[in-house]
């Protein structure tokens, strides 16, 4: 289906639709339900997650310690010595400097007084979420020092100083042991500490201090915050695109994300400083490092959970080039290439295999059916093309049934995309993924920007993107309701356009309300509560009303791309037998509008109408009014084949009608 919109033909549609408006003419738009153009693949709306904003740790990886191992480059960041009733006592952190040790240090407390009470306090991420009457459970490993008796008392605290839960470990003998203890909190609060007080006398070595709340995502120990996968999986997304961003390329590429370092026993997995730590001066967070404790296994399960297709990206042999762009010599790629076949192995060879025996042993000995694998995150310039290259040369050999997703690079137009979509396509590439952050109205504008791409190139996966209401990367920048609006008015392009298109993510995903880097984000948290913004709800109203083919939806013959500021999209979903309208009003008038139906013998008499709606552009929700603006569902009779209905001034509608 292709459209030419002129700039004229917009003015002249835009007059005369806004004189209809004036004399309260309904924009009339027609669904031609039996001439489907495009399959809308089950991937096409998704996730992208990205260890950005304490996303990961501090975020949804539910570990409340931060620097649990003494191991971030200052080791006692996030602890504090403690003392009460004149204890005297001293923590050294040692060394065991065997360099291919993922956790060399651990603390080595020593109490030197009888009295009163010795120990350390950890001040969790901004704090630590702790609520009433759930369980908690406290792990350390520990071993006595020769003549040392300590009795380990674990304590929680409130902003106050006041207990609010309690347990007891009495650690025995000099090897090391892990530990383990739960508890009941008494209270709930957002800023909790974490005492280790010892009593007795000596030295007690401790490693791997560990709290995590029992209630998890699917009650799994050293697990997610449920509440925030739970806000994901209601999106009932097609994929879920891992691990970055950024982060895949690292600053440096010591710093690369490796995925190998990122599964098996949590206390082994090595970890490194999150390159978002000091990447904005305006938003240092210098205690931001990357444990993963949600490694690549993880992310594969939660994905299976979830039931998104897994859709790892893999460091292609570049750095950063925002940072030191750093590139691996072609003739030492191997090693890279040969991490991308031990992932497939790792998601989809036998429990047999070398490394789909790490994944059994990890508690998954059935495959993880990855399909997809994307290398390099935003690359540019032909570096990138002679390293995708080598690494489509071998994987295409050994795995023709895995797609790969190569990347246009930061921006959506520009020479360096010119050059990119150009190579690719002249390559065959299969999957090419895009990224716009980019003003409001550029969304607004570019709802026809897939019209005219070529119907048998290479598909396309819109893997970032999210307007920015201030400027790209602006600490300024708001989820707020124009931003979400114009994403929808794009978004409506995207589906009509869902035979190039196949996947689309906004990005990033999740932010800490008090440790971010990066803004606007999807859903935003704290340590206790999670929620969605307006681009949140936009992203699951669009994911959740999929459909299975797109069909033309028609204003005067054209499709409808902000003819007098409205733009919609029609699908049908052929299992339930809907036909499914998206409308979006980004004008501040009430539109009405009367949408004719073809090519059904009739609809039912009662539709349902999802609308998201606010008469201020600069509308946000927050924690404290989390569904500020959000999907409000109200039925709608339908009479014969016309489903007619009022657009509100700055909304979203969705309209599902059984048709037969
Ligand atoms: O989403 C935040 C960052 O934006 C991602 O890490 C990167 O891919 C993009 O530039």
């Amino acid at each position: 289906m292709k459209r030419k919109y002129s700039a004229f033909a917009a003015l002249v549609i835009g007059i005369i639709a806004s004189a209809n408006v004036t004399a309260q003419q309904p924009a009339s738009f027609v669904v031609k339900a039996n001439k489907p153009t495009a399959e809308i693949q089950p991937t096409m709306w998704g996730l992208f997650f990205e260890d950005i904003n304490m996303g990961a740790d501090g975020g949804v990886y539910a570990e409340l310690v931060k620097n649990r191992s003494f191991e971030f480059e200052t080791p006692m960041m996030g602890w504090k010595e403690a003392k009460k009733g004149g204890a005297e006592g001293s923590v050294l952190v040692h060394n065991l400097g065997e360099v291919d040790m993922a956790n060399r240090r651990f603390a080595r407390v020593k109490v030197k007084s009888a009295t009163g009470d010795y120990g350390i306090t950890n001040e969790g991420f901004r704090g630590m979420g702790i609520k009433q009457g759930n369980q908690y459970n406290f792990s350390v490993m520990a071993r006595q020092q020769p003549g040392s008796n300590i009795v380990l008392n674990i304590e929680l605290v409130n902003a106050k100083g006041e207990k609010i839960g309690e347990t007891t470990i009495k650690p025995q003998g000099q090897e090391w042991k892990k530990y383990t203890a739960s508890f009941t909190a008494t209270a709930t609060e957002p800023k909790a500490a974490l005492n280790v007080w010892t009593k007795g006398q000596g030295e007690i070595d401790m490693d791997m201090i560990s709290l995590f709340p029992k209630d998890t995502w699917k009650g799994r120990p050293g697990g997610l915050r449920a509440d925030m996968i739970q806000l994901l999986a209601d999106m009932k997304p097609g994929f879920l695109r891992f691990p970055g961003g950024c982060i895949v390329e690292g600053r440096t590429l010591d710093e690369r994300f490796q995925w190998k370092k990122t599964i098996g026993p949590a206390a082994e997995r090595d970890l490194i400083v999150n390159r978002w730590n000091t990447e904005f001066k305006h938003r240092l967070t210098p205690d931001y490092y990357q444990t993963f404790g949600l490694g690549f296994f993880e992310y594969f399960q939660v994905a299976e959970d979830i039931g998104a297709e897994p859709l790892p990206i893999l460091n292609a042999g570049m750095a950063c080039q925002f940072n030191t762009g750093e590139v691996v010599p072609l003739d030492q790629l191997g090693e890279y290439i040969q991490d991308a076949l031990d992932l497939i192995e790792f998601a989809n060879g036998p429990a047999t295999s070398e490394w789909g025996k790490k994944r059994a042993e990890m508690g998954h000995p059935e495959p993880f059916n990855m399909k997809y694998l994307g290398v390099g995150n935003e690359q540019w310039g032909e570096q990138y093309i002679e390293r995708f290259k080598e690494f489509e040369k071998v994987l295409k050999a050994k795995h023709p049934e895995i797609t790969l997703v190569t990347t246009t690079g930061p921006f959506p137009e520009g020479a360096e995309f010119e050059y990119l979509d150009k190579t690719l396509r002249a390559m065959d590439a299969e999957l090419i993924d895009e990224h716009y952050y980019r003003p409001p109205q550029w969304f607004r504008d570019n709802a026809t920007r897939y019209d005219s791409y070529d119907r048998n190139g290479p598909k396309i996966f819109a893997g970032e993107y999210a307007a920015q209401s201030v400027a790209i990367a602006s600490p300024d920048n708001k989820n707020n309701w124009e931003t979400a609006l114009s994403e929808a008015a794009f978004m409506t392009g995207l589906e009509r356009n869902a035979d190039v298109v196949v996947m689309a993510s906004y990005a990033p995903l999740f932010a800490h309300a008090e440790g971010w880097q990066w803004t606007p984000d999807m859903i935003w948290v704290d340590n206790l509560r999670a929620h969605g913004t307006p681009n949140y709800y936009v992203q699951k109203l669009f994911s959740t009303n999929k459909g299975s083919q797109v069909v033309p939806m028609l204003h005067q013959n054209e499709a409808v791309t902000g003819q007098n500021g409205l733009y919609a999209s029609a699908v049908k979903d052929n299992e339930t037998g809907e036909i499914i309208l998206k409308m979006v009003n980004t004008t501040d008038k009430v539109q009405n509008s009367e949408t004719v139906v073809e090519g059904v013998k009739k609809l039912a008499s009662k539709a349902k109408v999802t609308v998201m709606k606010s008469d201020k552009l600069d509308a946000v929700n927050t924690l404290e009014n989390p569904i500020n603006i959000s999907p409000v569902e109200q039925s709608l009779n339908v009479k014969g084949n016309k489903v007619n209905l009022p657009l509100a001034p700055y909304s979203v509608t969705v309209v599902r009608v059984k048709a037969s």
